[in-house]
């Protein structure tokens, strides 16, 4: 296996302390990584802090510049990413190298943003007419130190999502990679360094998080904090922090309403696509769906035969289901089915278990009072809930504790915004599957599944703030 070091304090370094990174589909450590301790964590904000000074003065297109290279170094490696990615995470290789891409995209589509809307001042008059009296020339400025922490799902893109538009506004960072995501981590501060980075300006932080995590979020010198991951650790950032701005992209337990108007094949397709891909792992899988009851025979028989097309195995091999992230992940899969099928649900297909491998999953007759109608399974399970009146969806959908996107499958428009306009959450998506995708567009989540919002034009101004210059004329 490969030992990596990290851009420290303007080298690449390794350190005695190791963190060993093992395969979810093989068990085998495929990567050797320096791991930081508590009583280093201070120093690397310190650090941070100090560099700001400079990196935030330096013409913003220099900045650009230093964006651009690392990019460039990114695409020109993207094989090697694509490897670390895929052995770390699990997630089939073809699909990280779209993450890669899709990356270097959001990376060119951040700049241009910036270059709109947050280098130019913007000039605005007491008396617009007369331009006379006084005027405000307001600018956006950076906010010094930014904790980036990020997921094991998307280990290049939720780590650059908030790295890039923190950097190029001029903020330092202090970057903590998901532990399964440190490989890609230290490679992307690698690609960093190659692009001559000054030092000090990008900080990754590799260690587990139920180790230094507290000694990071809780630290002083932090003027950001944009965090993707879970609820609990979300909470536990909220709860420690005070008086700096946060944005935290948490859980979703992302919801299909399908009405018997749909078109049954569309929304068969989006189901297995939203629900399935990377094995359900993404925050904005669909993770439960509503059929009405005239359709759900059909829907059900139809979704069967489409999952049983799909290849389940290695990551290598492109197969469309890969191994979980843990064997704890797999184990609280399982947990929700076994309670499920305990409370009277159908097993139409799946439930059987290979190493981390859970194959794919749906289960029909599910009831609101078992575990996974609001228990975010984060694997390749789709449970269905058959409904005769949609108001009843909305009214369990209101108790749900998550509200990050849902999805409408209908042919009346009208319907669409009439169920939409009753549903709380970040995004509602008309007849096709949640995503995150496109990056311009805003993302965010409502009760548990965040505070405040991303996409390129958002996540700059979050780590942004306003300084005006105001004159009499
Ligand atoms: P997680 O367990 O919450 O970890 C997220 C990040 O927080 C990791 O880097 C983790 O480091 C770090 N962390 C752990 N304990 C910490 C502490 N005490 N202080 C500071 N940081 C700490 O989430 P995950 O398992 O990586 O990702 C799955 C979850 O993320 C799911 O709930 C999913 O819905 C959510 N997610 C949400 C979005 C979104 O955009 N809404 C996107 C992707 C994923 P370690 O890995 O070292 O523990
Ligand atoms: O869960 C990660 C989140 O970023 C999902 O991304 O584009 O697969 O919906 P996407």
């Amino acid at each position: 296996m490969t030992k990596y070091k990290i851009f420290f304090n303007n080298q690449m370094v390794t350190f005695d302390n190791a963190l060993e990174i093992r395969s979810p589909e093989t068990n085998e450590v495929v990567g050797i990584l320096p791991a930081f301790k508590k009583n280093q964590i201070d120093s690397i904000f310190e650090n941070a802090e100090k560099a700001f000074e400079t990196w935030s003065t330096i013409p913003h297109q220099k900045r650009i510049d230093y964006m651009m290279a690392f990019g460039k170094i990114m695409l020109d490696n993207k094989e090697e990413l694509a490897k670390a990615l895929t052995s770390e995470v699990a997630k089939n290789y073809s699909d990280s190298i779209k993450e890669i891409e899709r990356s270097y995209d959001y990376i060119v589509e951040t700049i241009d943003e910036y270059k709109k809307n947050f280098v130019k001042p913007k000039v605005q008059y007491d008396n617009p007419q007369t331009k006379k009296g006084k005027v405000s020339y307001q600018k956006k400025v950076a906010l010094g130190v930014v904790l980036a922490i990020s997921p094991f799902n998307y280990p290049v893109n939720l780590s650059l999502s908030k790295i890039i538009p923190a950097l190029v506004l001029g903020n330092t960072v202090v970057f903590k990679p998901a532990t399964q995501g440190s490989i890609s981590g230290a490679l992307l501060s690698k690609y960093f360094y190659e692009a001559n980075l000054p030092a000090n300006v990008l900080n990754i932080v590799i260690g587990r998080g139920s180790e230094i995590g507290d000694e990071i979020i809780e630290n002083k010198r932090i003027k950001m904090i944009s965090f993707t991951g879970g609820v609990d650790i979300g909470n536990r950032i909220a709860e420690k922090t005070s008086s700096i701005p946060l944005v935290l992209e948490m859980g979703g337990n992302d919801p299909a309403i399908i009405l018997k108007d749909a078109n049954l094949n569309a929304a068969v397709n989006n189901v297995v696509k939203g629900g399935l891909s990377y094995s359900g792992q993404r925050c904005t899988a669909i993770k439960i769906v509503f059929v009405h009851k005239s359709i759900a025979n059909e829907f059900t028989n139809k979704l069967v035969e489409e999952v049983k097309k799909l290849s389940v195995g290695s990551t290598i091999n492109n197969s469309d289901i890969t191994p979980l992230i843990s064997s704890s992940s797999v184990q609280w899969a399982t947990k929700l089915i076994t309670d499920a099928i305990d409370k009277g649900a159908n097993l139409e297909i799946g439930g059987n278990t290979q190493g981390n491998i859970l194959y794919p999953t749906v289960l029909s007759g599910i009831k609101n009072d078992m575990m996974i109608f609001d228990g975010e399974q984060f694997a390749p399970i789709i449970p269905i809930v058959e409904f005769d009146n949609v108001q009843t969806v909305i009214d369990d959908l209101h108790n749900s504790l998550y509200g990050l996107q849902a999805c409408i499958f209908t042919q009346n428009h009208k319907e669409f915004v009439r169920i939409a306009n009753k549903l709380n959450y970040g995004s509602i998506n008309w007849n096709f599957a949640s995503s995150r995708g496109p990056d311009k567009f805003p993302f965010l989540g409502v009760k548990n599944s965040g505070f405040g919002t991303q996409g390129i034009y958002w996540a700059l101004e979050s780590m942004s703030r306003m300084k005006t210059y105001v004159v009499e004329k």
